[in-house]
């Protein structure tokens, strides 16, 4: 069993993209639903949540553990692999992604949350990558919110991206990092009202990047593959709200 972490709902989408990379595992996905958005939380409480997540799902069996929060990511992952010995894959804002294909050296705008935004982890991803300054940064925590309320495509989500994309001049940019997993829910709305951006998130290289871990760890299973869910320490019962995420059309 892989087992998967988010602070919400946001995680489902890097699941989503992992149950398509490895049709034959099982996953159990983690919500902290409790205390959901990590957006202003310290880094010492955050710490605290996702170790507790950690433990119940290593204690539940999980081979592997992948953080679907590039919050979780920012705080924690050298604390984590420093302590434990199992394998943790973690997603981070796909800024490489965005560098890798900007051959005509367009502006790229690095969104996620304002945890994620004043982490060292971070700062350090753009120094090594942004030799000719082309990032900008934009903390977008209401998504986090307009995610968990199941507002995709509602005039206020649309406003309040209006208002945060108005601080930059568009058409100097191509790329939009969506820097946090809740914001993949608004890759549809975005390509449609900001034409000339064009959105990437770090889901598929996380979901390639756990096959090649099980790979050459010899752990990739052969099951028939499953997924169950957990919301802050409890297995969920009603798993409708979870699974409706899971099979939102993207
Ligand atoms: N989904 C999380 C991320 O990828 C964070 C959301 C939150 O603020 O809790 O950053």
């Amino acid at each position: 069993m892989i087992g998967v972490f988010d602070s919400g709902i946001g995680g489902l989408t890097l699941l989503k993209e992992m149950r398509h990379t490895l049709p034959h595992e099982n996953f159990l996905y983690y919500a902290d639903t409790e205390n959901v958005p990590y957006s202003y939380k310290s880094t010492e409480q955050i710490k605290e949540y996702v170790e507790k997540a950690v433990i119940f799902l290593r204690n539940e069996g999980c081979k592997a553990i992948v953080l679907a929060c590039n919050t979780a990511t920012n705080v924690t992952i050298e604390y984590l692999r420093e302590k434990y010995d199992f394998p943790i894959i973690a997603i981070q804002p796909a800024v490489k992604v965005a560098f890798d294909n900007n051959s005509e050296n367009k502006r790229i705008l690095a969104c996620a949350t304002p945890v994620t935004l004043k982490a060292d982890r971070f700062e350090k991803l753009i120094n090594s990558l942004d030799i000719n300054h082309l990032v900008d940064r934009l903390q977008l925590p209401s998504l986090v919110e307009f995610a968990e309320n199941e507002q995709f495509d509602s005039p206020e989500v649309l406003k309040y991206l209006k208002k945060e994309f108005s601080k930059f001049n568009l058409e100097n940019y191509k790329y939009v990092v969506l820097g946090c997993t809740h914001f993949t829910y608004f890759e549809k709305l975005i390509q449609e009202n900001f034409p000339t951006l064009q959105p990437v998130d770090g889901n598929e290289g996380t979901a390639r990047h756990l096959k090649n871990t099980l790979a050459s760890l010899n752990l990739i299973s052969h099951e028939k593959g499953s997924v169950r869910f957990a919301e802050s320490g409890k297995y969920v019962k009603d798993e409708t709200r979870f699974l409706r995420y899971l099979n939102r059309e993207s």
